[in-house]
């Protein structure tokens, strides 16, 4: 029982896919932003404000260590998680990498008004996501199989992996 992780930007319905999809499968569901709340009871955005970026990814990569030997377990990544290397080499061992893709408009419209992505916080959202996406699509490419989820509903998307999966 491999794991499997699901990868991509924020906004591509990872946790939400993740959450059905683990239902569908009888996996244990896990969210990397959730538990470093958890663990450091304070929000992402919290974290982010009193220590900065570096301290949350420090967090996360303890995280992935935890989670790496572990099995049956369906994990959603925060969206900059793969940027580290070694965190996708752990994951890797046991687990397989599954894809979020969205464009940049489907992103914007599900991550605008919410106040919990502070690399989001900025005035000129559609530009800021655009160059990150850009920045990380070497990263977000280390997933075995992709799907786009612009025309999908959760549900739909959560077919598609198990239909891959099978
Ligand atoms: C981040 C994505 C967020 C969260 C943090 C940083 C990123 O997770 O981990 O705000 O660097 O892309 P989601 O992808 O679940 O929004």
């Amino acid at each position: 029982m491999k794991n499997i992780v699901l990868i991509g930007f924020m906004g591509s319905g990872k946790s939400t896919i993740g959450n059905r999809l683990a239902r569908r499968l009888r996996y244990q569901f896990v969210d990397t932003d959730y538990e470093i709340e958890q663990v450091t009871d304070l929000t992402v955005a919290q974290i982010f404000a009193k220590y900065g970026v570096k301290r949350f990814r420090g967090e996360e990569a303890l995280l992935v260590s935890k989670l790496a030997d572990r099995k049956g377990l369906v994990i959603a990544t925060g969206g900059g998680l793969v940027i580290k290397p070694e965190n996708v080499e752990q994951l890797k061992k046991n687990g397989i990498l599954i894809g979020l893709e969205a464009s940049p408009e489907t992103i914007c419209k599900r991550v605008r008004n919410k106040r919990t992505r502070p690399l989001l916080a900025r005035r000129n959202l559609q530009e800021t996501v655009e160059r990150m996406l850009e920045e990380r699509k070497d990263a977000y490419s280390v997933a075995e199989f992709t799907v786009n989820v612009d025309r999908l509903a959760p549900d739909q998307a959560v077919d598609i992996i198990i239909e891959y999966l099978k």
